[in-house]
């Protein structure tokens, strides 16, 4: 057995003792695609002893390349934009923009997606085509579509799924439109993550149809979503639970946090909750909901650590900080994000704090709902 098969069957293995591999049409997808041929571009890992999150490039043929390729971990492939692993000597501070997403988790979504043979699947986020091969290799090329944003990114995994011999249909543009050319789909999976699910998918998915996605947002919490289509045009379904989180779509980035309001001047009161309901995933998850368009950072002022929320588009914002063993904030601008943060996460605590798999979404031609 070569070192690429033995390294290969040890993260099948793993994957089927952890449950993400469950089913023998999957388990057989996964042998045949080796993920090593997806990133032969290199990848970055983590750099450690840095204040801020640096990256490193690992080439084809370092050391560490072909067990990294197998390591059940995702695998940062571009950062900001346009740097690959060739470009760099030594490490740099940017942010990732593709990757090749961890097998176990691709496996998960794929098994999650509920695929029969020959549906159709849209696939949003092609990345390094791994997942794009697993659902031809499951599916046939010929019921296949993958949407990549990025043009370097799609023409990169082109290449590779060519050269494994697979030719599914390919489009670069903006996923969040998806593919009115090849609907209706059985199918819609993304591998990116959304703000609101576009109602392009829904039209584009056939009654009966599941679109598998997870939906994030600007304060960093996120969760998978499997959204049945119906016969009048709206979709729903429950979020699935396991914490997943994915690079937003490009188009559903925060905007640049620009000038910030004068962090000064606000109102100033003693708060009923502390700063924990932005660090727990879940409560978080609530706060996002209830100020969609608000971003934190954390500064030093005066002394002491504040957490702030900013809303970029309406100029709100709201500071949070101890003070011995209350709370204080400090509001600003025409609304007062903080009391919306306190009032949704009262009611959702009043209500026994339902964990993210109790959550229902619902799309319609109005927009987007989340309830517990
Ligand atoms: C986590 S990676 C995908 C991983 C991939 N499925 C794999 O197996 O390698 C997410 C990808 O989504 C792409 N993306 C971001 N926004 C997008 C959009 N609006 N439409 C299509 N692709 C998008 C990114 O460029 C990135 O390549």
């Amino acid at each position: 057995m070569t070192e690429e098969a033995h390294l290969h069957r040890l993260l099948l293995d793993r994957m089927t003792s952890t449950g993400s591999l469950r089913t023998e049409p999957w388990k057989r997808a996964a042998a045949a695609v080796p993920r090593h041929e997806f990133l032969r571009g290199g990848f970055f890992r983590r750099a450690h002893g840095s204040d801020f999150t640096a990256w490193h490039p690992v080439r084809r043929a370092e050391p560490g390349w072909l067990e990294g390729c197998y390591t059940d971990e995702s695998l940062v492939t571009q950062i900001a934009g346009t740097i690959v692993p060739e470009d760099i000597r030594g490490r740099i501070t940017r942010e990732p923009t593709s990757s090749s997403t961890l097998p176990s988790l691709v496996l998960r979504m794929l098994e999650d997606l509920q695929v029969e043979d020959g549906h159709q699947v849209l696939e949003i986020g092609t990345g390094t085509g791994y997942s794009t091969a697993l659902l031809c290799t499951r599916l046939g090329e010929d019921n296949v579509t993958s949407v990549e944003y990025d043009p370097d990114v799609a023409a990169r995994a082109r290449a590779a799924l060519g050269h494994v011999g697979l030719y599914p249909t390919l489009v670069t543009g903006d996923g969040l439109l998806g593919h009115g050319e090849g609907a209706p789909y059985d199918r819609i999976i993304a591998t990116c993550a959304v703000r609101t699910v576009p109602t392009q998918w829904v039209e584009q998915t056939r009654p009966g149809g599941l679109i598998l996605t997870t939906i994030g947002g600007w304060l960093g919490a996120s969760e998978l979503a499997r959204l049945t289509v119906h016969e009048d045009g709206t979709a729903s379904g429950p979020l699935l639970g396991g914490g997943v989180n994915f690079m937003l779509a490009r188009p559903h980035l925060p905007p640049p946090l620009g000038l910030l309001p004068d962090l000064g001047d606000g109102k100033e009161r003693e708060s009923t909750i502390g700063t924990e309901v932005l660090d727990d995933w879940t409560s978080r998850f609530v706060v996002q909901l209830a100020v969609p368009g608000a971003q934190r950072l954390t500064l030093e002022r005066d002394g002491r650590t504040e957490d702030v929320l900013v809303d970029v588009e309406t100029g709100s914002w709201a500071a949070v900080y101890q003070d011995g063993g209350r709370w204080l904030v400090r509001q600003g601008g025409p609304q007062p994000l903080w009391d919306t943060v306190e009032e949704q996460t009262g009611r959702w605590s009043g209500d026994g704090a339902p964990s993210l798999e109790k959550f229902t979404v619902t799309v319609a031609a109005e927009g987007q709902t989340i309830r517990w």
